[in-house]
């Protein structure tokens, strides 16, 4: 049974049409409710202090809505089987209850700046548990880091053996490269964080409304003061948010293709206890890491999301257009899909062995031919006659591995200062402002 549209006026929609214009937002929208009822306790506090919504009527709409609010918490409250989207349920079941109150809540309001707002309050929240996410595997990274400092490795060029590595660099290497998608991730979560409520259609509305009163009240860093531009917002938010995750993950995919050679038997730098590798159903040797190998492919996965989201984007001009719903089937289900990889390679290298005796190897005796040419340079010789003398004892087969060097400058295997690392990752952790956000909707819900 199809509901009445909140937009129905005499014709009742094509049964076709409103299945297919609702799309999936019956779905994805039941992740929007806890933003949406926030929401509209804002706007109607909003309204109530500007004289649009009276006491009797302020306390029945946000009674019914901290209600229902209650009810999304509780897993009770979801969009009905002939509703069109979360908005209308909210308003629907409101009004259900409440009576005529109900049918005022959305004065000086439109869906587009509600679906807006909902939006950016959803990435806030799901930008806070990714960068939760982040925090977790950067901390085991670094920890591997220290445990395994100085665990030698050999460092590749064009998947050449190349110069000698250590554990420790690799692993802060992968660290160090999340605090640099940090930045990106903080950049997208300040886009969302200003508020888009009033801008209504797009063009604002002749209500005397305190824009500055909901960005206060939602924990807003500031409005997004122009209200054309409020609604341009929408699809950009989801891009910014969208390239930030496909920067988180790239480095994942990276780390996760590093580990799925090194794990293979030709390399063997790395070992998982067996409950972490899944078996063949004819090789009865195989212990596959296919942990890793699926967090490659979802993180390779992800980076298509922000080119597919300006595919959606292009072309659409100044304004809302319905276009606008589809970027939400790219960005819901990506937050999940990273926090996933971030999660799951956790569980792997929190297990993950490491060998201590790979260099013993023959075979990486040139990882040391640097080293050998910097041990004449230092009896002397100019760098390119010792690196001719050492060339010609490659070439000729009677290279010899000379002690190992030691590196000690800033970032090198023996000066990690992984503590740089960490107060960089901390100090943009700490620009967000969860806090901030935090408070103010938990004052929202509770009254
Ligand atoms: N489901 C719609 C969206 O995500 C809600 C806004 C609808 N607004 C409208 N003018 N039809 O964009």
């Amino acid at each position: 049974m199809t509901e009445q549209r909140l937009w129905q006026k005499d014709v009742a929609p094509d049964e076709r049409l409103d299945r297919f214009t609702a799309g999936n937002d019956r779905v994805l929208d039941n992740e929007l409710a806890v933003h949406d009822v926030l929401g509209s306790i804002a706007h109607a506090t909003m309204l109530h202090r500007c004289g649009l919504l009276d006491d009797a009527e302020a306390r029945a709409v946000l009674g019914g809505l901290r209600t229902i609010l209650a009810e999304v918490r509780a897993g009770t409250f979801t969009v009905g089987a002939g509703v069109e989207d979360i908005h209308s349920q909210v308003e629907i079941v409101l009004t259900e209850r409440i009576g005529e109150a109900g049918k005022k809540l959305h004065t000086a309001r439109s869906r587009n700046d509600q679906v807006l707002l909902d939006i950016k309050l959803y990435t806030r929240h799901r930008l806070a548990r990714t960068v939760a996410g982040m925090q977790r595997l950067f901390g085991l990274l670094l920890d591997r880091s220290e445990r395994f400092r100085d665990v030698p490795m050999p460092g590749y060029t064009h998947g050449q053996i190349a110069m000698p590595s250590t554990f420790g660099l690799w692993a802060a290497a992968h660290a160090e490269s999340l605090a640099d998608d940090l930045e990106l991730v903080l950049a997208a979560y300040r886009i969302a964080d200003r508020n888009p409520l009033g801008s209504a259609a797009g063009f604002g509305s002749s209500f005397p409304i305190d824009r500055l009163l909901t960005t206060e009240l939602l924990g807003f860093s500031g409005p997004n003061v122009n209200v054309v531009y409020a609604q341009l917002t929408r699809g950009r938010t989801e891009r910014a948010t969208l390239t930030a995750l496909a920067a988180v993950a790239s480095s994942l995919a990276r780390l996760a293709a590093d580990a799925v050679l090194y794990l293979g038997g030709e390399h063997g730098f790395f070992r998982l206890p067996e409950d972490l590798t899944t078996g063949s159903s004819i090789m009865p040797h195989k212990k596959n890491p296919d942990g890793f190998e699926l967090v490659r492919a979802q993180c390779n996965l992800l980076q298509g999301l922000p080119n597919a989201l300006a595919l959606v984007l292009a072309n659409l001009t100044t304004g809302y257009h319905r276009d606008l719903q589809v970027t939400k089937e790219l960005l819901f289900p990506a937050f999940t899909k990273l926090d996933d990889c971030l999660d799951i390679l956790c569980l792997l290298l929190e297990r993950l062995d490491v060998r201590t005796d790979i260099l013993d190897d023959p075979k990486y005796a040139y990882l040391f031919t640097v080293d050998a040419v910097h041990s004449l340079v230092l009896q002397g010789l100019p760098f390119r006659e010792a690196y001719r003398i050492v060339g010609r004892a490659v070439a000729v087969g009677t290279f010899e591995r000379p002690a190992g060097q030691a590196h000690t400058h800033l970032g090198s295997a023996g000066d990690l200062r992984n503590d740089l690392i960490a107060e960089r990752f901390a100090a943009l952790r700490d620009a967000f402002g969860f806090e901030r956000a935090e408070a103010a909707l938990a004052a929202l819900e509770h009254g």
